[in-house]
């Protein structure tokens, strides 16, 4: 049995003269929500049909739940759920026959449809309006009910497609939290695809970011903000003296140390705990009035990187 949900080497996938997957190698460990990040255009869609089966690769493999994703692709599909960019809804049916409707697609008995399709309309705050059709649903009770289709089954392993785009600020948030409690309550791996920043840093272990086909970063949301600069403090106060600016500097996750007038900028390796380093300051007699933390956010970071490749758009990353 393999630790990872998903293990790519070297996939990709052209168009023509188009490299809409471009030599991409990530791993998924199981259990774990990874957040493929990209603008529009950039191979997201491209990649979840390739871990699907549903698309061939030009060249490299994939291996989705111990499966081979180009000759094992209805083993893939048997065990995983799939939001797409459309929601797969019958708008004329209800939301209690839609998921029955998938339960026998997945040839559950009835008394099982029918307790899976309470669990999960309660779970989503939807069991009240199960009997309504779903054409009258707003979108963000549409997009919820299509997640708990993909999850009808108990899949292993559910790929979102940008569940959240379309939705008004707080029906996504609202989706958001659902996803939280749903990946939480099914012990489902999740590979979700978003432009959305904040969504990946709420929901995401660990996040992939690619342009233009290829992953230009790789990692948790710390080491992401990390590759765009070290973080920083900076110190307010007075009485820093010669020797402890030394000390400082000799601090293992300390890079460098500057002062001017006031003030000490302090910038270190990794984002760490930094109440040793004022001990050290205010143990040495230094009056420490203010403290600031700074660290790029992921949107700069992700700025940065997709501005780069606008920029130099042959350039390599
Ligand atoms: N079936 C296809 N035929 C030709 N080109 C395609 C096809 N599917 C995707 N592409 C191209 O591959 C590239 C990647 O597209 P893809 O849909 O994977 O991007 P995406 O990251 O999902 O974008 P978005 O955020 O807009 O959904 C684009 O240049 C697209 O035009
Ligand atoms: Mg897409």
């Amino acid at each position: 049995m393999t630790t990872l949900a998903i293990k790519t080497e070297e996939l990709s996938r052209d168009f023509g003269s188009i490299h809409a997957v471009d030599n991409l190698s990530i791993e998924v460990p199981h259990g774990s929500v990874f957040g493929f990040l990209g603008p529009n255009g950039a191979g997201k869609t491209t990649t979840i049909r390739l871990l699907l089966g549903l698309l061939q690769p030009s060249h490299g493999t994939a291996q989705v739940l111990g499966f081979d994703a180009i000759h094992q692709a209805d083993e893939i599909r048997s065990r995983s759920g799939a939001l797409l960019e459309h929601n797969g809804l019958y708008e004329r049916l209800s939301a209690e026959h839609n998921l029955d409707f998938y339960g026998r697609i997945w040839q559950f008995p009835a008394t099982e449809r029918r307790a899976r399709t309470r669990e999960l309309l309660t779970h989503l705050g939807l069991w009240e309006r199960r009997g309504e059709p779903v054409a009258n649903w707003s979108r963000g009770m549409k997009q919820k009910l299509a997640m708990a289709r993909a999850l009808f089954h108990r899949p292993q392993l559910l790929f979102l497609d940008e569940p959240t785009s379309g939705l008004d600020p707080s029906a996504a948030a609202r989706l958001r939290d659902d996803l939280e409690n749903l990946v939480e309550l099914e012990g489902v791996t999740v590979f979700l695809n978003t432009h959305n920043l904040a969504e990946a840093e709420r929901l995401c272990q660990q996040i992939g970011i690619i342009r233009q086909g290829k992953l230009v970063a790789n990692g948790s949301p710390n080491q992401i903000r990390a590759q765009a600069g070290n973080p920083q403090l900076e110190i307010s106060g007075s009485g820093f003296s010669n020797t402890t600016i030394q000390e400082l500097r000799a601090h293992p996750e300390v890079v460098s140390v500057s002062h001017h007038n006031s003030r000490l900028t302090i910038q270190l390796r990794n984002p760490i705990e930094t109440a040793p380093l004022l001990t050290m300051l205010v143990q040495s007699g230094a009056q420490v009035e203010e403290v600031l933390k700074t660290q790029s956010s992921l949107e700069e970071v992700f700025l940065n990187l997709v501005d780069e490749g606008e920029q130099y758009p042959e350039g390599e990353s």
